[in-house]
């Protein structure tokens, strides 16, 4: 099963400058216990975004990318390559875990998203589809408002109810 996570700001902001909007350790926290494990599919920019510009550990790594040439994780240059390794995978878990493009290009093929909502405006320049306006996703649960770093927050989930299969 594809699924997708996200840190979305109230106007569905993920990004600015090549970096996430906010820190919430929090959400780091779910992030990692949620993907520990599993494989990770990404974009070139958001490998680019982690320290060092280096894959996440204790995971398997896939990274959409013309340019990269790396052994460390696996790299792949076409989006149809990338369906591939997916296809390869539908039995198992399998996170998208951005950026902006990666999120479009596979959100129609992810059954369910996990959405930390932050309230505030993180001035973003790269954004997630607004689910909330998607004919295809319904809210199917939204946790209670949290706080972190003086930012309040909520767990949601949402269901993709027209999955594109391969
Ligand atoms: N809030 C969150 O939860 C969250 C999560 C992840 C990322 N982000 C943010 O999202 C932003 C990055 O988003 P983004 O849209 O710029 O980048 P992205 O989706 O991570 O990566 C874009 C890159 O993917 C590769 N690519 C795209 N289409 C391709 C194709 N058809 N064939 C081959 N390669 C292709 C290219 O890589 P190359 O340039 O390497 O060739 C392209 O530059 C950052 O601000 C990051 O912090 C936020």
């Amino acid at each position: 099963m594809i699924k997708a996570i996200v840190c979305v700001d109230k106007n569905w902001g993920i990004g600015r400058d090549n970096d996430l909007l906010f820190c919430l350790p929090t959400d780091m926290k779910f992030f990692r216990q949620t993907t520990l494990q599993k494989t990770v599919v990404m974009g070139g920019n958001t490998l680019r975004s982690f320290p060092g510009g280096n894959p996440l550990k204790n995971r398997e790594n896939i990274v959409l990318s013309r340019t990269q040439v790396r052994d460390d994780c696996k790299i792949v240059p076409t989006l149809d390559g990338l369906l591939e390794e997916l296809k390869a995978r539908k039995n198992e878990e399998v996170f998208v875990i951005g950026g902006e493009q990666v999120y479009k290009m596979l959100l129609p093929y992810c059954e369910v998203i996990l959405v930390t909502k932050v309230e505030a405006d993180g001035g973003a320049t790269a954004f997630f589809p607004n689910l909330d306006s998607h004919p295809d996703f319904s809210l199917e649960c939204s946790g209670k408002p949290q706080e972190d770093n003086g930012l309040s927050f909520r767990f949601t989930t949402y269901k993709n109810n027209r999955v594109k299969r391969f």
